[in-house]
């Protein structure tokens, strides 16, 4: 069967009725602009529900005013090619107007889990995101929705939201797909020049070196982040973050504490004008690049 394109919230709401009738729905919320990863996430999903639905909403409202949203990558014919190819059905890429009705009033926020790492410096940016993927819960009823790993905040930020507004959706978080170099695959990879790209690596190279220590037995906070912040020098990127927490409450550590044998070690870097971001679970994850030439 081909996959359905759907423009129209309410035919949208109506075809996942529909689903359900039958079976599972599995959702992937997305902003478009597909890589691997997203459609890793697809996979995930169709192991996990019976029909899978792709959401492709460039969502304005988890952006700040210097960023990017203007021009961040938009291709909805290439992108539905793409998830057809990986197995989804539907389709759903509504306007803004229709996620966002003239007078809107709310926002959705979770308190606490989004005021470290990226919360500090996108201070409305998880407002957006809860906003938007409660929205996107509400019409499509999924029984399950798969997100990416690589924005691990994010994450844990949406399972906190489903839990605290007992929404009856299984929130799974699927691993980061990396280039064979180790890059953490995103959209925004797509703004960067070759020499760009290489200096990138630095992220990768970083997390790598404290994987490594850490299997090792390095515990000292204080000694991974320097670790992850001489790679970013050393590549030329202007660090944003580079930071230490419970994996689980993303509450950071300071420099001068030990972590646990399972912690999250999180990075934002510039390069250039193209924000990235990264991360590794010490203790679960492998290194992103194998082995250091
Ligand atoms: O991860 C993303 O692409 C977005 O933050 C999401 C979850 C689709 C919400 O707009």
């Amino acid at each position: 069967m081909s996959i359905r394109v759907i423009h129209d919230l309410e035919e949208f709401r109506a075809a996942c009725e529909d689903v359900r009738r039958g079976g599972r729905l599995g959702l992937v919320p997305t902003m478009g602009a597909l890589h691997r990863g997203h459609l890793r996430l697809v996979e995930r999903a169709r192991e996990l529900a019976d029909v899978v639905a792709v959401t492709i909403f460039v969502n304005p409202t988890q952006f700040g005013a210097n960023e990017d949203l203007d021009r961040y990558p938009r291709d909805l014919e290439g992108d539905v090619a793409k998830v057809e190819s990986a197995g989804a059905r539907l389709v759903f890429a509504p306007s803004v107007s229709a996620m966002y009705p003239p007078g809107e009033r709310t926002r959705v926020r979770v308190s606490g889990l989004t005021q470290a790492l990226c919360g500090e410096s996108r201070p409305t940016h998880f407002e957006g995101v809860t906003t938007i993927v409660t929205k996107l819960f509400s019409v499509a009823g999924p029984c399950t929705a798969v997100f990416g790993r690589k924005d691990y905040q994010q994450l844990k930020v949406i399972q906190r939201m489903t839990q605290d507004l007992l929404l009856p959706v299984q929130v799974v978080g699927e691993r980061t797909v990396r280039e064979g170099d180790g890059l953490a695959l995103s959209s925004r990879n797509a703004y960067l020049s070759a020499e760009q790209r290489e200096s990138a690596l630095g992220i990768a190279r970083g997390l790598s070196r404290a994987v490594r220590a850490h299997h090792r037995g390095e515990r000292s906070v204080g000694v991974l982040v320097d670790m992850v912040e001489s790679s970013l020098r050393e590549a030329g990127l202007e660090q944003d973050y580079v930071t230490l927490t419970d994996a689980d409450t993303i509450a950071p550590l300071s420099t001068k504490e030990s972590c646990a044998d399972r912690a999250l070690l999180a990075v934002a870097a510039k390069c250039g004008q193209t924000r990235l971001i990264d991360n590794v679970v010490l203790g679960e994850d492998p290194a992103p690049i194998a082995e250091e030439a």
